[in-house]
């Protein structure tokens, strides 16, 4: 069993399939390290950057995707050198991979097993961590491992994906899962018998909730849905363990933050910067620009309503605004409504059929994913579309109110948590949500925002500059790297960061650290009221 150094920094691993960025300060490999599909990576770079900037002693371990990575010299540093702290789980697998998740889901369990092969019996060893804080269901073996080596463990779920292995599976792999497989969750209970035991399914997500000393959501509210059996938790254990944990305190909801770099007061990527007092200026010059490279209409009047997210119908609802596309823009022709997609995703294409069909390419664009263009997207557009079926937390309705675009967003998971219904005559809320995931659901809120959108400017621009103000202090990144830093304390029972609670260990950019949320965004659910 490993004891923790007296006297020494804790020292925190944290493990992940994709992450967007690395802290320079992190060492010669940091700047070469870039593997993203999805807010996974975005949430665990903005998690490491905090608690380097606290002081953190923080370690991360990701595969050696060498194809993917930028610069494929300066990741291969060797790993046996002193003071590394990033670990790259070295596979030949990894090597040619052009992706971070694979489509067969075969290979997907395969590529996880060996992920999580390399970081127990090589990472986890070398490092010496007191604390692993595993992300999502490819790492959820792991607190498996550390529990049977005595090491605490933090699980946080960023989605309900998962697979079933089996320990033969895992030993194939190269695994030794006989020292762990204790502390696994099966689909049946493994029994006496030495072959049920080895080909009996492991629940890989359902194991990770399982064996950590604290699970997290990214959100309070997906955390209530999974304990209330939503998003098939029901069927797969997941909604029974979650419970378990809930019963002993040792769950919670924290919400993730938007980067400090989204910030409309210096984001290089748009035609004028501006802040909450001139964004009226601001935004139309951004407007302008966003119209003009997506070729749609130069209308400085037009409502224009932008697409952030994956165009992923499991998730992200991309079928609901085909659904309504048409029609919507029909009866708001005269008001010059446009829609600005910038998004990958495999309903592209049909979206792309009902732009072409109905000749409407000045008032809808469909582009491809682009940073810099999505980021002149929350800056130029009035309104953010995100009807997703289901959102563990989601970074899109944070981003764009930043910016001075207002959400329009489905009423489950974390936009239920961050979106609250707009009301001008009592100056609350932030944005436009809607309970029925359905086409005449995402209708009825376009139609209360473009209601919004018609009142007078006067009106309108006074909400806005409020909800521009308030967005700053919400969706802060200190508050998101303190409530992961008192999670971890509570763990270990010291503090992680010498300088945790004073001053931080770098001047933090200009957002960070302003102000802390009240202590119930953190809480676990029982000792919150009901939504
Ligand atoms: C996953 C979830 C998303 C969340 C992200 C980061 O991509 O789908 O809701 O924001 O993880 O935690």
């Amino acid at each position: 069993m490993h004891m923790s150094a007296p006297g020494r920094r804790p020292r925190i691993l944290v493990v992940t399939p994709e992450i967007t960025c690395l802290p320079a300060r992190m060492g010669p490999r940091a700047s070469a390290i870039r593997a993203k599909a999805g807010g996974l990576a975005d949430a665990t770079a903005s998690l490491v950057d905090g608690l380097e900037r606290r002081g953190a002693e923080v370690h991360v371990a990701i595969p050696h995707y060498r194809k993917i990575f930028r610069d494929h010299g300066a990741a291969a540093t060797h790993d046996d050198q002193a003071g590394q702290r990033i670990h790259l789980a070295d596979d030949a697998f990894f090597h040619h991979q052009d992706r971070v998740y694979r489509d067969h889901s075969g290979e997907a369990q395969h590529a996880a097993l060996l992920f999580q092969r390399e970081v127990i019996h090589r990472i986890i060893p070398a490092v010496q961590p007191d604390l692993i804080h595993c992300n999502d269901w490819m790492t959820s073996l792991i607190p498996a491992a550390a529990k049977a080596r005595g090491i605490r463990s933090l699980f946080t779920i960023h989605n309900v994906h998962s697979h079933d292995v089996t320990l033969s599976h895992m030993a194939a792999a190269g695994m030794a899962p006989q020292d762990f497989w204790q502390h696994l969750f099966y689909a049946r209970a493994p029994g006496e018998s030495e072959h049920a035991r080895w080909h009996g399914a492991v629940r890989m997500l359902t194991s990770g909730i399982f064996a950590a000393d604290h699970v997290n959501t990214v959100s309070p509210g997906f955390l209530r849905e999974l304990a209330d059996g939503h998003h098939g938790a029901a069927g797969n254990g997941i909604q029974h363990e979650i419970r378990q944990k809930l019963a002993a305190g040792r769950a919670s909801g924290v919400l993730n933050a938007p980067d400090p770099s989204f910030d409309p007061g210096s984001d290089p990527a748009l035609a004028a910067t501006f802040g909450a007092g001139n964004h009226a200026a601001g935004k139309a010059a951004n407007k302008r620009a966003l119209q003009e490279e997506l070729g749609l209409e130069p209308d400085p009047a037009a409502p224009v309503f932008f697409w952030p997210s994956r165009l992923d119908p499991t998730q992200k609802g991309p079928e609901l605004l085909a659904e309504i596309l048409h029609r919507t823009l029909s009866d708001h022709w005269h008001r010059g409504l446009q829609v600005a997609i910038i998004a990958d995703g495999p309903f592209q294409h049909c979206l792309r059929q009902i732009v072409d069909h109905h000749g409407l390419h000045r008032r809808v664009a469909v582009h491809g994913f682009d940073e810099r263009l999505a980021r002149l997207g929350h800056a130029g557009a009035d309104f953010m579309l995100m009807p997703s079926r289901f959102e563990p937390c989601g970074l899109p309705q944070m981003i764009a109110p930043l910016y001075g675009c207002l959400p329009v967003v489905h009423a489950t998971g974390g936009l239920r948590d961050t979106v609250r219904p707009l009301d001008v005559g009592s100056s609350s809320g932030n944005g436009f949500r809607f309970e029925d995931a359905d086409g005449n659901g995402l209708r009825w809120a376009i139609d209360q925002a473009m209601i919004f959108h018609q009142l007078p400017p006067r009106v309108r621009q006074r909400q806005i500059r409020r909800i521009m103000a308030e967005s700053r202090d919400e969706f802060d990144a200190g508050r998101f790297t303190e409530n992961y830093l008192d999670l971890y304390a509570s763990l270990l029972g010291r503090e992680v960061a010498p300088s945790t609670r004073s001053k931080p260990a770098a001047a933090p950019p200009p957002r960070t650290g302003k102000r802390r949320l009240p202590r119930e965004k953190f809480l676990p659910l029982e000792s919150r009221p009901a939504a």
